[in-house]
């Protein structure tokens, strides 16, 4: 028994989502079952794109339009990959995505990016670290903004928290679609944010961990069984993405001690099936498709896998965040109505 749902926030109406929550798009992890799984459930389920070449984008997006008739997204992340590149990958996504959809970017985008995917009528979400950002992301059109923590597992955009970062925001931004990221596993976390004065928020450890997920069981498995101490933000897993710190579980690469040599330590599927060398410090994450030493890997993660206790289907996930959620607005907010009080109207 959930009891009655309480008002849909803004980001649930623009996304067309049914409990204000998304999935990030992680390189590796979040293929066509998890982001459909997680749309299915009535959530924002989103594709990771990463370094995916535009031929195999079209396949991925056909194979999830095909499991899930609700919105889902696709993550580009447009520091990994030279302008052009990027732009051909949005290209190929807008020609081939569902009017349902909607596109994330991690970082900033290119302005020429969000622009081309509103024309095509898909809502933009954009990630960022800071409160600049934050404004520039809304000049350049997006509907959504989603403000990451320095909680939050993988590639970090700034040094604060993600809740002093959306007080930070909200100030400048009152009538903005905010979302966080970091530090969301459970209904209770999300509800926690809305009464921070969030739209919604994003989560990616807890979703990496789900059956769905194609990262390496040895990965789901150390998420399971990590609290927040197992985490730490380093720069040690540089190859492929240069200059940005990522919050990782411990291994041993994330110690003291000299830096080894990159010889490579594993092999990965390539996007044609051949078996691709990985060096050690790549900064790739163990998948379904990796085989060599999984434990000396970038395995991305963020302190939310304290609350993190079970691989479980994504449906069984994103219900049990919603009946939370639900729980806790109604103890915390008995007036449905907050989202179209002064600061968040529309
Ligand atoms: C395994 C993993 C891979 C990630 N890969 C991406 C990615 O490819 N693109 C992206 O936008 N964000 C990526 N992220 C970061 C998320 O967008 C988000 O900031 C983060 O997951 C939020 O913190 P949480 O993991 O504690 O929920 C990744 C996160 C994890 C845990």
């Amino acid at each position: 028994m959930t009891g009655p749902a309480p008002r849909p926030t803004r980001l649930e109406r623009r996304l067309g989502v049914t409990v204000p929550l998304l999935q990030a798009g992680m390189g590796g992890v979040a293929g066509p079952e998890l982001c459909a799984a997680v749309s299915r459930a009535g959530a924002g389920g989103v594709l990771g794109l990463y370094k995916e070449p535009p031929e195999r984008i079209r396949r991925l997006i056909a194979d999830t339009a095909a499991r899930t008739d609700r919105p889902f997204g696709i993550n580009l992340v447009p520091e990994v990959l030279s302008p052009d590149r990027c732009r051909a990958q949005l290209d190929a996504a807008v020609g081939v995505l569902p009017e349902r959809a909607f596109v994330t970017f991690y970082g900033l985008p290119a302005p020429d990016l969000p622009a081309a995917a509103g024309r095509a009528g898909l809502p933009v979400v954009v990630q960022v670290g800071t409160a600049y950002a934050a404004g520039r992301a809304l000049e350049q059109g997006a509907d959504v903004v989603v403000l990451q923590g320095v909680e939050a597992g993988g590639h970090l955009l700034g040094t604060l928290p993600a809740l002093p970062l959306l007080r930070a925001v909200r100030r400048d931004h009152p009538g903005a679609v905010l979302a966080v990221a970091g530090g969301i596993a459970t209904g209770a976390d999300l509800a926690r944010a809305v009464a921070e004065g969030a739209d919604g928020a994003m989560a990616g450890s807890v979703f990496a961990a789900a059956r769905e997920s194609e990262a390496h069981p040895v990965f789901k498995r150390r998420i399971v069984a990590a609290g927040a101490a197992d985490t730490v933000v380093t720069t040690v897993f540089d190859i492929g993405w240069p200059n940005r710190p990522h919050r990782v579980l411990r291994n041993a690469l994330t110690g003291p001690g000299p830096r080894l040599s990159a010889r490579f330590i594993a092999t990965a599927a390539g996007p044609d099936g051949r078996r691709l060398p990985v060096p050690r410090y790549s900064a790739a994450v163990p998948s379904v498709r990796t085989e060599g030493r999984i434990e000396d890997m970038a395995m991305y993660c963020g302190d939310t896998c304290e609350r993190i206790t079970a691989v479980e289907p994504a449906e069984v996930l994103v219900e049990r965040i919603r009946t939370e959620y639900r729980r806790a607005q109604r103890r915390t907010r008995p007036e449905p109505d907050r989202h179209e009080g002064e600061c968040h109207g529309e």
